[in-house]
């Protein structure tokens, strides 16, 4: 398979390291985090072994999704970030992902808390936030070009599903890295640079569309929790509401919208 033309993505990340085919772009940098610098990114469109979140798989088809990792090294001053900058990392990675995917002409996407960028509930792109003891590994997985019966999941969708106007074009992949490239490298600067990472609430809520739904919360080693998603609150967990009006921050789980509205 011919390499896609980068010329887009290489202008705003002329050190970004594009490979044809990997195992998991993720694990590759996992593996190598105490050699990398800060912003180190690690792109390709054949991911074999990809990996999901809760030890999910993502498998995709070779050449027609987009797999891109990036490093966020702990900072010189701050050898490792915060709790609570740590944790609005994987919610900056949806945001970023989301305006991209808006940015590509897709209408009408969202964020399912934490992190998967939904559009008419089906799933277009997923992320796998990672931490080393050297700082986060940040990957995003975005579907191209596959149609219904390519995808892994009657849930999932891709750009071209979408009816982005760029899907069909042959260099869709650099289009789609250039258009997330965009959105992830000012985010992310604003959140190594915010004293309070908070103050990036408005824009993460601002596309959460699990916010103000009904959800049903999946949580490892607990019982589900039903309840009302009414936000998030000052270290990004998921604010919710059950029938007693018992307000819960959620940490960590798996979120199901329950009615598509
Ligand atoms: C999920 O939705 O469960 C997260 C999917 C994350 C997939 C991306 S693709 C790039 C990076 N490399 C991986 O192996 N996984 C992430």
């Amino acid at each position: 398979m011919t390499p896609p033309l980068l010329t887009r993505s290489l202008a705003l990340a002329p050190h970004l390291e594009w490979v044809d085919e990997i195992a998991s772009t993720n694990s590759a940098l996992v593996a190598r985090a105490a050699q990398l610098h800060d912003g180190h990114l690690l792109a390709t469109d054949t991911q074999t072994v990809g990996r999901g979140r809760l030890g999910r798989s993502w498998s995709t088809r070779p050449g027609q999704a987009l797999a891109v990792s990036v490093f966020v090294a702990a900072s010189p001053g701050h050898p490792v970030p915060s709790e609570t900058h740590l944790g609005w990392l994987p919610l900056v990675a949806g945001l970023a992902m989301t305006r991209a995917v808006c940015a590509l002409g897709v209408t009408g996407a969202g964020l399912k808390w934490p992190n998967d960028v939904l559009v008419g509930g089906r799933k277009l792109s997923g992320i796998l936030a990672e931490l080393t003891p050297h700082g986060v590994v940040v990957g995003s997985g975005l579907n191209l070009t596959q149609q219904a019966d390519e995808l892994p999941v009657a849930t999932a969708t891709s750009l071209a599903l979408e009816n982005a106007p760029d899907a069909r074009r042959t260099d869709i992949a650099d289009r789609a890295l250039a258009a997330w490239l965009a959105e992830w490298l000012p985010l992310v600067a604003r959140w190594r640079e915010a004293r309070d990472p908070s103050v990036l609430k408005p824009d993460v809520e601002d596309v959460l569309h699990t916010r103000g739904r009904a959800v049903k919360v999946d949580r490892p080693g607990l019982a589900p929790l039903l309840g009302t998603a009414e936000g998030l609150d000052d270290a990004g967990l998921l604010l919710m509401r059950d029938r007693d009006s018992v307000l819960t921050a959620i940490a960590a789980g798996d979120v199901t919208h329950l009615r598509y509205e």
